[in-house]
């Protein structure tokens, strides 16, 4: 078991390069099957979800080839419809290619998808979309076996504005004769990345980032080169990282406009946060403020995959702070292992009451999923003594070594394995 064993109460000083983001190189790789022709995709992020997601278009046929900082996909050789379960069981995103592989096949088997058990993540709203658009799909034994052979371009209403389901959509639609409108999409800029890319690739896809989004469906898509925005919830970590420790970070290659959210959170609470194009420099020299109430809501909300570690800095906050996590019944796993390290925090159902403490103490915590796992190993950043952090697996899905970016700022972390 791999574990991050970390000694609090370093200052975070330095600069970073944030990271391609994994939220947008997962569907952009399940639009890589619409492609006829070779994919490149830039500053590619070795994380262990982004590399599941090639071994499944692997498992359809594709040939890859990762260099050092890109990725080249042979789409040419997708001869297959089918998505074996040990890799679909792994990730989420392995939902997304079920649209893709519609488009190209006009039949798929899937099975139900994998991700972090942050609760049931039901996948009803990628299927009631998908028949919208005369999609004939049977759900047995944990496998969706679809027929799309008389899939036809139309209105698709989404009850919720689910990010895959409006991504799957979308990947459905491509190529299907006529416009194709969805009406109450995600507006993540994850989804805009997406169009952009299929746009790239010769699709014609209109309104991403807003609630309609409108295709006109092509004969074919080429090939190409790409590069993927960065990741604004890996930013947002580092950034958080930056006002629990106290210190004076510059991250690079940043979209602020992804995280305006966050920044309008953070703003007058103890600390600078300068923009100066696609840098932010964050100086943080106080004991943070408490938030009256963060409610994790879709974007441009605050983002759910921040709550975790929002969380973490509100433990040693000055104040009481509400957080309301409106996205998944049970992401709130990370809170009782934040107790350990000494955070007071109540939860009611959907509600976490946060008493900021002066100080949290080091403990042996475990990461229950991705960004309650980051949320951990920040707490841990300020906890005094020695914590480890066990099963770190979880965070390798969404950060490349998070420990040596960690390092890279001053951090006094390590990756060590525990028999
Ligand atoms: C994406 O998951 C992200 N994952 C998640 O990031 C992120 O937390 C989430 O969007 C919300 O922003 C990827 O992009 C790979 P949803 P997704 O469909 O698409 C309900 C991370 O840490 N719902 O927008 O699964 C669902 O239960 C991960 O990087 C249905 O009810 O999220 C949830 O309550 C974690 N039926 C809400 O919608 C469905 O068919 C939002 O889910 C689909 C979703």
């Amino acid at each position: 078991m791999q574990s991050f064993f970390i000694c609090g109460g370093n200052k975070l000083m330095g600069e970073l390069e944030v990271q391609t983001s994994k939220n947008a190189v997962l569907p952009i790789l399940a639009g890589c099957i619409l492609c006829d022709k070779d994919v490149v995709l830039h500053k590619f992020p070795k994380f262990e979800d982004t590399l599941t997601m090639l071994k499944i278009l692997e498992s359809l046929g594709a040939r890859t080839y990762i260099y050092e900082n890109d990725v080249k996909i042979e789409c040419e050789s997708i001869t297959n419809h089918e998505i074996p379960v040990d890799l679909a069981s792994k990730i989420r995103s392995s939902i997304f290619s079920l649209g893709a592989i519609l488009s190209r096949f006009k039949k798929a088997k899937v099975p139900y998808p994998g991700g972090c058990a942050i609760g049931a993540r039901p996948i009803d709203l990628h299927i009631k979309g998908l028949k919208q658009l005369g999609a004939k799909i049977i759900d047995k034994h944990g496998f969706l076996y679809c027929d799309g052979s008389n899939m036809k371009s139309g209105v698709v209403n989404i009850d919720f504005p689910s990010v895959g389901a409006t991504e799957n959509i979308i990947l459905a639609s491509v190529f299907l004769k006529g416009r194709t409108k969805i009406i109450n999409c995600a507006k993540e800029p994850e989804i805009v990345d997406l169009a952009n890319f299929l746009n790239s690739m010769g699709a014609k896809i209109h309104g991403a980032g807003d609630s309609i989004i409108e295709i006109e469906g092509v004969e074919k898509l080429d090939g190409g080169e790409y590069t993927p925005i960065t990741d604004r919830i890996i930013a947002g970590t580092y950034i958080l990282a930056t006002l629990i420790c106290g210190g004076d970070v510059t991250l690079k290659n940043i979209n602020t406009e992804h995280i305006q959210s966050l920044m309008h959170n953070l703003k007058n609470n103890c600390c600078k946060m300068i923009v100066k194009g696609d840098t932010l420099r964050v100086v943080a020299n106080k004991r943070p403020k408490a938030i009256s109430k963060i409610e994790t809501q879709p974007y441009p909300g605050f983002p759910t995959d921040l709550q975790p570690q929002i969380m973490s800095m509100l433990s040693i906050a000055r104040g009481t702070s509400v957080v309301v996590e409106n996205l998944f019944e049970s992401r709130f796993k990370h809170v009782g292992e934040l107790k350990k390290l000494g955070a007071d925090i109540l939860v009611n159902d959907k509600t976490a009451i946060i008493k900021g403490k002066s100080m949290l103490y080091g403990a042996n915590v475990t990461c229950q999923d991705l960004r309650g796992g980051a949320g951990l190993v920040l707490a841990g950043l300020v906890a005094k003594g020695y914590t480890t952090v066990d099963d770190v697996f979880h965070i390798d899905r969404g950060y490349y070594h998070m420990e040596k970016d960690l390092q890279q700022l001053g951090a006094n972390i390590e990756r060590i394995t525990k028999a």
